[in-house]
């Protein structure tokens, strides 16, 4: 940003507080009557009916919310559906010419599916993927990048009733192997590579070992993304995706009558405890939650062409470039690649050729994009946008306002969304017809959410003050529990507040808040000991793990550092077995640790060796003071350590590396 621009900027915008919705916005949006609110909570549960309209249903529910047991909610009981039929099949009679899925690889090529191509496509792989002996219940894998045949894959999978589980492509093989593994999973469907930067990346590899540690029988099937720029060949049980799926051309499969709480997916996410949580998601509360949400909050309509950022191996991507918009019948756009590929200006050249309307993207590449500069998105026309969105973890009033200005040309609502991968979609954001925006606030909770910002004991806090998120009542699009792990499920979501014996329960999603006068929340990050990396998020057990696996390591601790773009950054702090020294090829080897163990999104920012941990007298790593220590936060007092005299000498090591 030029200066003369930042102190325009800073002039104007920087004492704003308060935004209103654009008024051209508002004549057009979904959503624009405030008694929505009252409304919702006057008539909870049967408020959800609205979600539920959203879709088209095979059998109407009987009833709404079933509550027999509790934390075991059951939504839309005794509906049936297809959410493969929901997010094609019933827009083809009036949208079969209009575009589902716009997308663009990285070197710039375009493919583009109608619904009727999109119908086509779900079809052949549909009857593929059954002919292979993919039977409803049956996991199915994918390991793949952002190329049309992943949804395509997804979309397969729901018509035949086979939940498929994601596993992000940034992942490492072991990731793979764990998952597949813990789901049982028998079939993959994963991609020989793609493009990062201009180079063609093996993916196909890192598939393969991971499949070695899979411990059982596997069918895999390979999509080719990148031809003659990698050979690789198909070992016994593998079969090429063209190849497989030209054998159904033109073959229709009948969608699969799913009932409401039949599981739609499974989604592997990190939390306090070592192995990922596999998360359920079901078919008629989830999809219309994300439907509803899609309309109510992104503002969606069928002549859209909308496009969110995030990569499809994320539950953003499942809900907010797959299942919503599909539902919704509307274009979802799908890039493939880096935003600085081949320059600063891809996201932009990107809404201007597809006259994008509404945009919605994570604040650590908001942060990115003001660092650029707004001479990248000046190159471009801007002017279809809409609405712009944003999620992943909370963004600061600076990187809002440049985000309204230079993108949105002051003209589009932002909507800062909270919600989680257990909570299917958006939970805590404005409704973009209706309320002010407060820049760093994601707002008040939607319609029908009961959502509070609680002490230790529950108690609601005062305005201002630091507390814990709460929702107090179910929603269609929570999630029904932890894969084959009920007690987990329990454990980890709703011991903390709820009351067993009076029978009232509480979800604790595990992130600290606050709330102000007008009931707007404010997110200030996770309690547990998750790590919230670019958006993305990791568990610091499975750090520390991958870290210890390393050769010569003792013990580790890994805990988030602030971090300007990331947001936070890994830290890891180790102690090294006798024998070992403290060296650049052992600092090595704990990167490569964790990018093999993980991921290159988990690799550590910083390697702290140490002889010592901070520990508490009953033998407790004090994670909270490692932070402390990375962000160079005062430490106050340390003396009731164990070791107190190690804190010096590891805040010296920090400090000077
Ligand atoms: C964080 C991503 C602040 C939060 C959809 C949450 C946010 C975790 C926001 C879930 C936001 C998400 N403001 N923090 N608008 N959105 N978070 O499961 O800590 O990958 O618990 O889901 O991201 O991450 P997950």
């Amino acid at each position: 940003m030029s200066d003369t621009d930042e102190t325009q900027l800073e002039a104007r915008l920087a004492d704003q507080t308060e935004f209103e919705p654009p008024e051209s916005f508002v004549e057009q949006a979904n959503v624009t009557d405030p008694d929505i609110y009252e409304e919702f909570e006057e008539n909870w549960p049967d408020c959800w009916e609205r979600a539920a309209d959203l879709l088209d249903w095979e059998t109407d529910h009987d009833e709404v919310l079933v509550d027999d047991d509790e934390p075991f909610y059951e939504w839309f009981v005794g509906g049936e559906l297809n959410a493969s039929e929901n997010c094609v099949d019933r827009h083809l009679e009036d949208r079969g010419d209009e575009l589902a899925i716009q997308w663009e690889g990285e070197l710039g090529e375009t493919r583009s599916y109608t619904y009727e191509e999109l119908h086509r496509e779900v079809n052949e792989c549909a009857a593929a993927l059954r002919d292979l002996g993919v039977g409803e219940d049956d996991i199915v894998t994918m390991y793949m990048p952002m190329v049309p045949e992943l949804p395509i894959a997804m979309l397969a999978c729901a018509r035949i009733g086979a939940p498929h589980s994601v596993v992000f492509a940034g992942f490492s093989a072991d990731a793979l192997a764990t998952r597949m593994n813990a789901a049982d999973s028998e079939y993959l469907v994963t991609c020989d590579g793609y493009y990062r930067r201009g180079d063609g990346l093996d993916h196909i590899s890192k598939a393969n070992e991971g499949l070695e540690g899979v411990d059982h029988e596997t069918t895999t099937v390979v999509v080719d993304r990148l031809g003659d720029d990698l050979d690789h060949e198909l070992g016994d049980d593998q079969l090429d995706y063209d190849d497989l799926v030209a054998d159904y051309e033109g073959e229709s499969v009948e969608p699969v009558v799913r009932d409401a709480e039949d599981m739609l997916f499974l989604m592997y996410t990190s939390g306090t405890t070592g192995k990922p949580k596999g998360v359920k998601h079901t078919t008629g509360g989830y999809l219309s939650y994300a439907a509803w949400t899609s309309h109510s909050v992104l503002d969606v309509k069928p002549d859209d062409t909308y496009w969110c950022s995030a990569d499809i191996g994320w539950i953003t991507g499942h809900s907010y470039i797959v299942y919503g918009p599909l539902a919704l019948g509307t274009t979802t756009v799908m890039y493939e690649g880096t935003p600085d590929y081949p320059d600063k200006d891809r996201m932009w050249e990107i809404v201007e050729n597809y006259e994008v309307d509404q945009l919605y993207t994570a604040p650590t590449a908001i942060r990115a994009f003001m660092k650029w500069g707004e001479e990248y998105p000046e190159q471009h026309d801007l002017s279809s946008l809409r609405l712009l969105g944003t999620v992943g973890e909370p963004i600061n009033p600076k990187a809002w306002k440049w985000y309204y200005k230079h993108i949105g040309n002051e003209s589009c609502p932002i909507v800062d969304t909270w919600w989680q991968t257990e909570t299917g979609g958006m939970m805590i954001t404005t409704l973009p017809g209706i309320a002010t925006m407060k820049p760093g606030s994601a707002g008040p909770p939607l319609p029908g959410i009961d959502a509070q910002v609680v002490d230790e004991s529950g108690e609601e806090v005062a305005p201002g003050e630091a507390g814990y998120v709460t929702v107090n009542k179910p929603w269609p699009g929570m999630l029904r529990t932890l894969y084959r792990n009920d007690d987990r499920f329990i454990n980890e979501y709703w011991e903390a507040y709820s009351d067993e014996e009076a029978d009232e329960w509480v979800y604790f999603p595990e992130d600290g808040a606050k709330i102000d006068d007008d009931g707007y929340i404010t997110i200030l990050g996770r309690v547990d000991d998750v790590i919230n990396v670019s958006g993305h998020r990791l568990g610091t057990m499975e750090i520390e793990s991958a870290v210890v696996d390393v050769e010569g390591v003792a013990e580790a601790a890994a805990v988030g550092g602030d971090h300007d773009m990331k947001g936070e950054a890994v830290y890891t702090y180790v102690i090294l077995e006798d024998g070992y020294e403290e060296s650049e090829e052992m600092r090595q080897s704990i990167v490569e640790g964790v990018e093999d163990g993980i991921g290159p999104i988990a690799r550590p920012e910083q390697v702290i060796f140490t002889p010592e941990l901070p520990k508490t007298r009953s033998g407790k790593i004090m994670r909270r003071l490692l932070e402390d220590i990375a962000n160079d936060d005062d430490l106050g007092n340390t003396s009731t350590l164990r070791n107190p005299d190690i804190v010096d000498d590891i805040q010296e090591k920090v400090r000077s590396d």
